[in-house]
């Protein structure tokens, strides 16, 4: 399973905050906002993966993540020149995803909950058809909508519908099988002018091949698209992560805890951030014998 994750798009919703740099660049409490999805493609256990943003925040995102090496992951990179939808991502991926399995991240979506490892390594396993997840929200008219039966079945998928008919809304994590690229061609733009990711999901809908995963009460899915969504995920991190000590999205604990990278390679990391309260917590995670 290779991995996308998409980091493009103008964030003009959170202007004057991203007229010079990527909204997956602004901090979410202690660390860049792509370090979420970033981890959650790791969680996963994908280690290949592709970045997309903007011809402009490419450099700087490449700048903070380089080749991926010091975490044990191969990043590549590709740019966007304009954003026309989130399919789009499979157009510009189609090299880099050959005949493989890829999961799409959203690159302002963060994931948290127990047993999210586990849920995401499942995702990991599909070898035909597509998985996409739904969380329950207030405000489903803002979204992907999700009618589910009581099978348990996809009924219905609409991106945002006026009078959404559940309040599943569909989080901004997929996974496809190969024959992804494919059905992206055959896709119209919409009446926004781009390529709809609900339009490709109803592809395989329509074609039984579409399962969805709830993700429940215990989970907080959040996303950093406007201003208060992205000081209250900040708040949100910073609440669990005083409470517990333990922190949210850390790239490098999740490449050790993964096998990615050994104690010897977090030492190293760590020891490039020693004056900073980052660079504490990653020594603290090496010597812990106790692993969460
Ligand atoms: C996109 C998708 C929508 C999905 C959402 C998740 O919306 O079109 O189906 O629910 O991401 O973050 P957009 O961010 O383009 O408004």
């Amino acid at each position: 399973m290779k991995g996308i994750l998409l980091a493009g798009g103008s964030g003009s919703r959170l202007y004057p905050l991203t007229q010079s740099i990527s909204k997956q660049l602004l901090p979410v409490y202690d660390k860049p906002t792509i370090y979420y999805p970033l981890s959650t493609l790791m969680l996963a256990g994908i280690r290949d993966i592709l970045i997309i943003s903007t011809p402009r925040d490419v450099p700087l995102i490449e700048a903070l993540l380089g080749n991926g090496e010091r975490l044990g992951l191969r990043l590549s990179y590709a740019a966007q020149a304009r954003p026309e939808g989130i399919p789009q991502a499979f157009l510009l991926g189609e090299k880099f995803i050959g005949d493989s399995p890829v999961c799409l991240v959203l690159g302002d979506n963060i994931f948290y909950g127990n047993e999210l490892g586990e849920i995401l390594k499942k995702g990991a396993q599909l070898k035909s058809g597509a998985q996409i997840f739904a969380y329950y929200v207030n405000d489903p008219e803002n979204f992907g909508v999700v009618e589910i039966g009581a099978d348990g079945k996809v009924l219905r998928l609409t991106e945002k519908p006026k009078e959404p008919a559940s309040n599943w809304a569909v989080t901004g994590l997929y996974f496809y099988d190969s024959q992804v690229v494919r059905l992206t061609r055959t896709l119209q733009p919409s009446a926004r002018g781009e390529l709809e990711i609900t339009d490709l999901n109803n592809l395989y809908l329509h074609g039984d091949q579409l399962s969805v995963r709830l993700f429940g009460r215990g989970f907080a899915w959040l996303d950093t698209g406007n201003h208060d969504s992205l000081l209250t995920s900040a708040q949100f991190v910073q609440t669990i992560e005083k409470r517990q000590g333990l922190k949210i999205a850390c790239i490098e604990e999740i490449a050790f805890r993964q096998g990615f990278i050994d104690a010897e390679k977090m030492r190293e990391l760590a020891a490039e951030l020693s004056s900073t309260t980052y660079g504490a917590y990653l020594l603290r995670v090496v010597q812990e014998t106790v692993r969460w």
